[in-house]
């Protein structure tokens, strides 16, 4: 396939899977060759090698999967940026094994995260989203003391599966509402690394204590193949009545069909998910459900984070490219051995 909308140059080559903001493209566009993305089209694997086969550079966003077979047909590139905190799209071994780097962009995208994480607990909670659509619909004739009755949130236990940064930033909101925190790690973290929170506020407990005590349960661990999912019908089984289910990390992490099992049995008794199995493609039985709550992977969408994620990947980007070490390496193990030690352009 031919492709259009590179230099000639000799300046390192740079793909970008999705569109980014004009002037940030428009930054990048100064130091490289750039076949971007600006109509953000679904690029097939093959128009995606069409672009990458012989580029520097990936500048890449957390859906598409880059693995050992494209990998093996891209002998020039140096590095992938991912524009995301989680790199479970990229296969990171592979990688290595070819001396490329991979980065990430972590921090900039926590407190923004926290923050939805909590709007989709408030929301499945409070019913908002459910209430909204009926309200519109016309439907509200008087006021009733039943109507919409949703679950406390203020001196509720909140649960969170993956104490990491974002999970330390929704667990310091918690305070406010003055919940007891519970969390479950591989390891337990030492008081001071959950910040503001006491131990008796934050207490590591076992995953199944964890189930079984929460309130609200917060899913934040990484996907891979050993949290595929992590939350099926058994463990749904074992949440408290009246409980709600978050997952702002990954699809995947969760058994949409077990999910949507529960939540038309009753339990949990709603749940807000901002990222799914199979995603854009919605599994119909959580579309048919009016207590959960759905947002279009948008955990980190502020501005201030959406461009602080693409300007630390452009930055990752070009550390590696002039050959120095990126703030948010992932793969760090393959830096003396990485295939563009030399800077890549000239
Ligand atoms: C978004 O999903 C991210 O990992 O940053």
């Amino acid at each position: 396939m031919a492709v259009t909308g590179a230099d000639t140059g000799n300046r390192p080559r740079v793909v970008v899977t999705r569109r980014i903001f004009p002037d940030l493209a428009q930054q990048l566009r100064r130091d490289y060759e750039v076949l971007d993305n600006q109509d953000d089209a679904n690029w097939t694997t093959e128009e995606l090698l069409a672009r990458l086969s012989a580029a520097d550079a990936l500048l890449t966003d957390p859906v598409r999967q880059i693995d050992a077979q494209v990998l093996a047909r891209c002998p020039r590139l140096c590095v992938i940026s991912n524009i995301a905190v989680g790199f479970n799209n990229i296969d990171v071994a592979a990688c290595t094994r070819a001396g490329i780097v991979a980065t990430n962009t972590p921090d900039v995208l926590t407190e923004a995260t926290a923050d939805h994480a909590w709007a989709l607990l408030l929301a499945a909670a409070r019913r908002v989203v459910e209430a909204d659509r009926w309200t519109r619909a016309g439907r509200w004739e008087r006021f009733a003391y039943d109507a919409f009755l949703g679950a406390d949130v203020c001196g509720a236990t909140l649960g969170i599966l993956g104490m990491g940064r974002i999970g330390q930033a929704i667990a310091r909101r918690a305070q406010g509402f003055s919940m007891r925190v519970i969390y479950h790690n591989r390891h337990a973290l030492p008081a001071q690394a959950v910040p503001g929170a006491a131990p008796e506020q934050a207490r590591w407990v076992e995953r199944p204590q964890l189930l079984r005590d929460a309130d609200f349960l917060v899913l934040l661990v990484p996907y891979s193949a050993a949290t595929h999912h992590l939350i099926g019908t058994a463990e749904l089984a074992q949440m408290k009545p009246g409980s709600v289910l978050i997952n702002i990390a990954r699809g995947g992490i969760v058994d949409d069909a077990a999910l949507a099992q529960a939540l038309r049995a009753g339990c949990p008794a709603a749940a807000g998910l901002d990222v799914m199995e199979n995603e854009p493609h919605i599994h119909p039985a959580l579309l048919a459900l009016d207590n959960v709550v759905l947002t279009p992977h948008i955990g980190s969408a502020t501005a201030t984070a959406r461009r602080a994620m693409v300007r630390l990947a452009i930055e990752n980007l070009a550390d590696v490219l002039q050959g120095r070490r990126p703030r948010a390496l992932v793969n760090g193990e393959v830096w003396a051995s990485r295939r563009c030690a030399a800077p890549a352009a000239g």
